[in-house]
């Protein structure tokens, strides 16, 4: 018997335009069935797979680099960051974000001096290494920083010392940094070719960090692969991930387009910015011949947002749909009791000695039943705790129901050419040998002085 940590809740998901049900599923879903099915034995790994991949290395790895050091920076940007983060700061807290604990993870993503010095004035260099991810291994950003934090290391170690500490995960066939991982003998924890960047999380791109930050990464990945089978169904009511593509597939052809991805739980906000590049990137693009599909994720947390976005969500435009993320977690064990309320509080009594996890949920109800006296959509998904297994299975439904998503859509959730172009021009603008004319045709469209040939994507 598989374990379910998830529930979808779909109540408040009908609204006098649209009901959407998992059995009012559309007529695009044979196609998408088919889809899933082709996607689901493609020769991987694909992101699918992540249970077949063997960690033994990597742990091997890890443990002698806790050992070793106190402190690891990693240097990644996009779908080589944002899932560590999202996993790290909701899964070990402490090591991402605090200063106390025995080991601290901290990230580096994009190109930012300020950042930079900020980053080294915190870090112990002596008691500190590296993981590079870049799946391309070519990517500036994090190339940039990388050589900067080595030039760092080299000054306060030597070169030797510095590059023994540096661990690299990439694409093994093809890129510049497989190439120089081959050259210096760098330890690589491979990137397999048929996953790509923002549906990596379960690999070595987080998995590393996540590990020396003391995740137990099997149970997170064991968490994600067993659902594997539910999660690839094309069976509308037994499998969230579809239920939900269906949902927002849905909306968005009734003009709800936006989708507010709102977690109730302040250390899942970057699991929003997780989801917003892995919607935003995935089905952001051309549809066949018709108009491009232009479905927009927008990062909340709660309760913040609702004293920032709120009131849009409410009155604003009827464009968006909100989907709750809550956790019936904590009392936290150690913070210390309210102190007892004075007279002059006297008419805010209620109020004490609640339980922050009660104010939270509370709160966050007050949300949902002010969306549903508007008739603003709403769906959440809830879960009873936030272990390393109902994170790996909440990252599986997320990725799944993108892939979903793309299938109904009868897009290819898998590439980005826009992402691609974007990278050429900045290389190309950096002096890259050979790119003279790709140079010359940017600087003229940001002259305004773009010819009639249209896109080079
Ligand atoms: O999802 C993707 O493919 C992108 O967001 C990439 O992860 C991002 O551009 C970073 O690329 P790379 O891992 O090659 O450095």
């Amino acid at each position: 018997m598989v374990a379910v940590h998830w529930r979808l809740e779909l109540e408040h998901a009908c609204q006098p335009r649209s009901c959407v049900t998992p059995e009012s599923a559309p007529e695009a879903l044979p196609g998408a069935a088919e889809r899933m099915a082709s996607f689901a034995v493609r020769r991987g790994p694909t992101f699918l797979d992540v249970g077949t991949l063997d960690l033994s290395p990597l742990l091997v790895q890890v443990a002698a680099d806790r050992e070793s050091y106190d402190t690891l920076v990693v240097v990644g940007i996009g779908g080589s960051s944002l899932g560590l983060r999202a996993l790290g700061e909701a899964l070990a807290p402490t090591a991402f974000r605090g200063r106390g604990g025995a080991h601290r993870v901290r990230v580096l993503e994009s190109v930012d001096p300020v950042e930079l010095d900020l980053l080294l004035d915190e870090v112990d260099l002596s008691t500190t290494c590296v993981h590079v991810v870049t799946k391309s291994g070519s990517t500036v950003e994090t190339l940039a920083n990388f050589f900067y934090l080595l030039g760092a290391l080299t000054e306060a170690l030597g070169e030797g010392e510095a590059w023994r500490r540096v661990r690299v995960t990439t694409d093994p066939n093809e890129g510049p940094l497989a190439a120089l991982a081959r050259e210096r003998g760098l330890p690589v924890f491979p990137l397999p070719s048929g996953i790509g960047g923002r549906f990596s999380v379960l690999t070595p791109v987080a998995l590393f960090g996540l590990a020396f930050a003391g995740v137990d990464v099997r149970a997170l990945v064991e968490g994600a692969a067993v659902q594997r089978t539910r999660f690839t169904a094309a069976l509308p009511g037994a499998n969230p991930s579809l239920d939900l593509a269906l949902a927002l597939c849905r909306f968005y052809e009734a003009g709800l387009r936006d989708v507010v991805f709102f977690p109730y739980v302040t250390r899942l906000f970057p699991l929003a910015l997780w989801f917003v590049q892995l919607w935003a990137e995935s089905l952001g693009k051309p549809r066949g011949k018709g108009e491009p599909l232009g479905p927009t994720p927008l990062p909340a947390v709660g309760t913040n947002d609702q004293h920032a976005q709120l009131q849009l969500l409410i009155e604003g435009a009827h464009n968006k749909v909100v989907l709750f993320l809550a956790a019936e977690e904590e009392t936290s064990p150690s913070h210390p009791p309210m102190a007892p309320f004075p007279p002059a509080l006297g008419v805010m009594r209620y109020l004490e000695n609640a339980p922050l996890a009660r104010v939270r949920s509370r709160s966050m109800e007050g949300v949902q039943a002010a969306l549903t006296e508007l008739g603003r959509p709403h769906l959440t998904l809830r879960a009873a705790s936030l272990s390393p297994a109902a994170m790996g299975e909440l990252v599986m439904l997320l990725q799944c129901a993108t892939a979903w998503a793309g299938f109904l859509w009868d897009i290819d959730p898998f590439d980005q050419p826009g992402v691609e172009q974007a990278k050429r021009y900045a290389h190309a603008m950096l002096g890259k040998p050979g790119a003279e004319a790709l140079r010359q045709r940017a600087e003229g469209l940001l002259r305004g002085a773009a010819n009639d040939e249209g896109s080079a994507i």
